[in-house]
């Protein structure tokens, strides 16, 4: 397949250590792909699905006690604890080695090791990177065909080059115990064992896109974030791009497929998607920000995904699809979830694969982080400039995360600094995509608490030395929060299409259209300068005021949990950050 000795030798070196009994490059043709599919639903690791209902689909169902990323057996491995920092676990990269080799030491015997090569971002982008993938799974080859540009193409690009990164991946014996996700961001390495979970193995994705990815970005000036890309078109053609930033399972997907509500659509406005989960942007020839999603696919959350919160996600899926997790229908061979409809089947299969009855069980049928991998080409919001090779370029960047209080529905930062203390001090409550307690408050920087690379301390730092590099031409920042409850804990806000209602005040300031009162934490907009016209679930003023509030007592609380944050980042934490924590707690004070 190539002839670059450094890929050569690499792969030699791994066969020897996995000892499989066969080797299989991956080349992209469809017929290869077909043929391992096959394999796998003979095996039982697919499970085809009705192929009338669901062309080309198929059901995936992990181990019981491998159903979503674990940061605590996630490592990054620097030789300097300091570069790795106190937001990630650190193993020495000798150490890790030591631990990690025996358990890879011939953990392909009687296996196929597949060499999968692909291109983070499209093949003829300049931003674009190459990684392999050796794995022992066809669902992982299966899932990367879709998430990634995969094959020939890849190697042809990379010609002699040194300049790609090795990722290794075997399931092993899936023993939970020792499962690794080591990631060695000085010689672009990835090892993943023990996992069959999506996050922790599909490699070019958070190890990969992100978490090695925001380390080179940082050596070579540009930034690799946890954030969607979508488009919005106004009435009169122009389409502004907006970047978001949302922890797993806060909403990134449902925003960057956004229908907006018919009084908007009426009025010609349409929201073209980008990606749903991760943006590389570069400072362009113009000196503005430019976004590329490096991914060709989405691995998306299914339960909640119904008709009126995501069409466009139902329409993705509706062929060529991988789900994982969901329950099974055994009368007609069709999936389902909660919160697709009020028809579960009786006759069912659970997401573990036991008998189940949708209308009498307590029991969930499909796991709260199951998901569908879907080829972006799908996607009937998929912007017609999803693969420009410079990217597209990006007005304004979205902080946000589920708070049940404190943060509003909306604020903006008063510059890009402030911008970056917004994303320095994000919180949400945790969610199933992690294993872990779900619910609790935590800081998420940026969304990148789980993701940065490298210390997060230099990597605020990075963002502000971008900022200092775009001058006035740097994307507005804010923040957003669909998630706020009333008394009865109900969401106070619709969200979904209506979030429209928002991105259109947020557009609005970015081009001086819309005055905002400045308060202690920033700009918030005037109650009545979010439309409301045509809402459906009746959205009052005084309830917007409501969903503006901002509690000082609260805020307070906020500033003592931010100081508790930073401690650990001692002087690694950049002064302006710290500048910018005394000047809120002074606001909120006064
Ligand atoms: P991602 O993991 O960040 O891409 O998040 P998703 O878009 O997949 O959404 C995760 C969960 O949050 C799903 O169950 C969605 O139904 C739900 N969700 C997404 N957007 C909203 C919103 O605007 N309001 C509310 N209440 N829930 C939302
Ligand atoms: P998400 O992606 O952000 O769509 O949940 C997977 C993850 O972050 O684990
Ligand atoms: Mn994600
Ligand atoms: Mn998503």
């Amino acid at each position: 397949m190539t002839n670059n000795k450094f890929v050569i030798n690499w792969i030699e070196e791994m066969a020897e250590l996995l000892e499989p009994s066969e080797i299989m490059w991956i080349t992209g043709e469809q017929s290869q792909l077909d043929q391992l599919k096959e394999e796998a639903i003979k095996t039982g690791e697919l499970i085809l699905l009705n192929q009338e209902l669901h062309p080309g689909c198929t059901l995936h169902r992990s181990a019981v006690n491998d159903v979503a990323r674990v940061e605590d057996r996630t490592f990054i491995c620097t030789e300097d604890k300091e570069d790795a920092g106190p937001n990630n676990n650190w193993i020495a990269p000798e150490e890790m080695y030591g631990i990690i080799k025996p358990i890879f030491k011939g953990a392909m015997r009687g296996r196929t090791m597949y060499i999968i090569p692909y291109s983070m971002g499209p093949v003829d982008s300049p931003y674009s990177k190459i990684g392999f993938e050796i794995t022992d799974s066809i669902y992982v080859v299966l899932n990367m065909d879709i998430m990634t540009r995969v094959g020939r193409r890849v190697l042809e690009r990379l010609g002699e080059s040194e300049d790609f990164v090795k990722g290794v991946h075997s399931t092993a014996e899936l023993d939970d115990k020792k499962r690794y996700i080591a990631h060695f961001p000085e010689d672009n390495t990835i090892w993943s064992v023990n996992s069959g979970y999506g996050g922790n193995v599909l490699l070019g994705k958070k190890c990969f896109a992100l978490r090695i990815a925001s380390h080179q970005g940082k050596n070579e000036g540009w930034m690799a974030e946890h954030m969607l890309i979508l488009g919005i078109e106004n009435p009169q053609g122009e389409v502004k791009y907006i970047a978001g930033a949302f922890p797993s399972a806060c909403g990134k997907t449902n925003l960057a497929m956004l229908i907006p509500p018919e009084v908007y659509r009426k009025k010609g406005y349409k929201v073209w998607t980008v990606g749903d989960d991760i943006a590389w942007m570069h400072i362009g020839e113009d000196g503005r920000l430019y976004a590329i999603n490096p991914e060709a696919g989405f691995f998306g959350v299914v339960p909640g995904t119904n008709e009126k919160s995501n069409p466009n996600a139902l329409g993705t899926m509706e062929k060529d699809t991988i789900f994982t997790n969901v329950a099974l229908n055994l009368d007609n061979g069709s999936v389902w979830w909660e919160g697709l409809d009020s028809n579960p089947p009786e006759n069912g299969e659970d997401w573990k694969g036991d008998a189940w009855n949708g209308k009498t069980s307590k029991e969930k049928g499909a796991h709260p982080n199951s998901r569908f991998t879907s080829s972006a080409r799908n996607c009937p919001s998929i912007s017609p400039h999803w693969e420009d090779p410079q990217g597209v370029p990006i007005s304004a960047i979205l902080f946000g995360g589920r708070r049940a209080k404190t943060a509003p529905l909306v604020y903006e930062s008063r510059d890009w600094q402030h911008g970056t203390f917004l994303g320095a001090t994000m919180a949400s409550e945790t969610t199933a995509a992690i294993i872990g307690d779900v619910g609790v408050v935590r800081r998420d920087p940026m969304a990148m608490l789980p993701f940065c690379g490298y210390n997060m301390g230099d990597y605020f730092q990075h963002w502000l030395d971008m900022g200092g590099e775009l001058g006035d031409k740097a994307p507005k920042i804010f923040h957003v929060n669909w998630f706020r409850l009333d008394e009865n804990g109900d969401y106070m806000w619709p969200g979904f299409g209506d979030n429209m209602r928002v991105l259109e005040w947020i557009l609005n300031r970015c081009e001086n259209k819309v005055d905002a009162e400045e308060i202690a934490i920033g700009y918030i907009p005037k109650a009545e300068d979010i439309n409301r016209e045509g809402v459906e679930e009746e959205v009052s003023l005084s309830k917007v005021r409501e969903l503006l509030k901002v509690n000082k007592e609260e805020w307070l609380e906020d500033v003592e949990n931010i100081k508790e944050f930073f401690k650990p980042f001692g002087d690694r934490l950049p002064v302006e950050i710290k500048d910018e924590l005394n000047k809120l707690e002074e606001n909120l004070r006064n």
